[in-house]
């Protein structure tokens, strides 16, 4: 099976370019921060406070996820709820939690293996979930970029506002403990800032 890691921090592209990336090979494609969002939805759902480690992995170990075009957490369509504050301001917590990423890498590895590989994109994809996958990519951009690009996604919030979320995810989710965002020895490095989508994604299939 083939599989491809798109890992990087929030605005980096790194959705987009593993969704034309997946298409262009005609691999499956997977999400795996919808993953973690979907978590962070169901706890909020059920009353649960994020920070309650042991709640919110025993949640994570019965939830049903199902991250295709629409996001559905046990039964409940939760496609917009995801990217909504209120999930984002929890997700960092949910998945700096050990067992909770357990339970998704376990969830991911088997998605690969009933999928014949694929493509999939979040933080620790080349580092913890596949790390002998056929291709690593790590894409970056400058904080200002990858600010204005998610402000533009979510219809033009506060651009202060969006800068200051992502800075204080990009920490949380590079210093926790369990699997921090980092870079893979192996990974093809690449900087998208004034970068169209269309060069990335040959670039990246120009490694394969
Ligand atoms: O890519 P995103 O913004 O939808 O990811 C949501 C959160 O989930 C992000 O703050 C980091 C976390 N995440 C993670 O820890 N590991 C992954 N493989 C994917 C996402």
């Amino acid at each position: 099976m083939r599989v491809i890691a798109i890992d990087g921090p929030a605005g980096s592209g790194k959705s987009t370019v593993a969704r034309r990336v997946a298409d262009a090979l005609g691999l499956a494609y997977l999400d795996t921060g919808a993953m973690y969002r979907s978590v962070a939805f169901a706890a909020l759902h059920a009353g649960i406070d994020p920070a309650d480690a042991d709640a919110v992995a025993d949640l994570a170990g019965r939830v049903d996820i199902d991250v295709a075009t629409r996001v559905t957490v046990d039964g409940v369509d939760a496609t917009d709820a995801i990217r909504g504050p209120e999930v984002t301001t929890a997700v960092s917590t949910v998945a700096a939690n050990p067992r909770v990423r357990a339970e998704m890498v376990k969830r991911q590895q088997a998605w690969a293996a009933a999928h014949d590989g694929g493509v999939a994109e979040g933080r620790d994809i080349g580092t913890v979930v596949f790390p002998n996958a056929d291709l690593k990519v790590y894409l970056t951009a400058s904080e200002d970029e990858r600010a204005r690009r998610r402000a533009q996604e979510l219809g033009q919030p506060a651009y202060d506002q969006v800068a200051a979320d992502i800075a204080r995810r990009d920490k949380v989710d590079s210093t926790r403990a369990a699997s921090p965002m980092m870079v893979a020895d192996d990974a093809l490095v690449i900087d998208t800032t004034g970068r169209t989508i269309d060069e990335i994604v040959q670039e990246v299939l120009s490694k394969l």
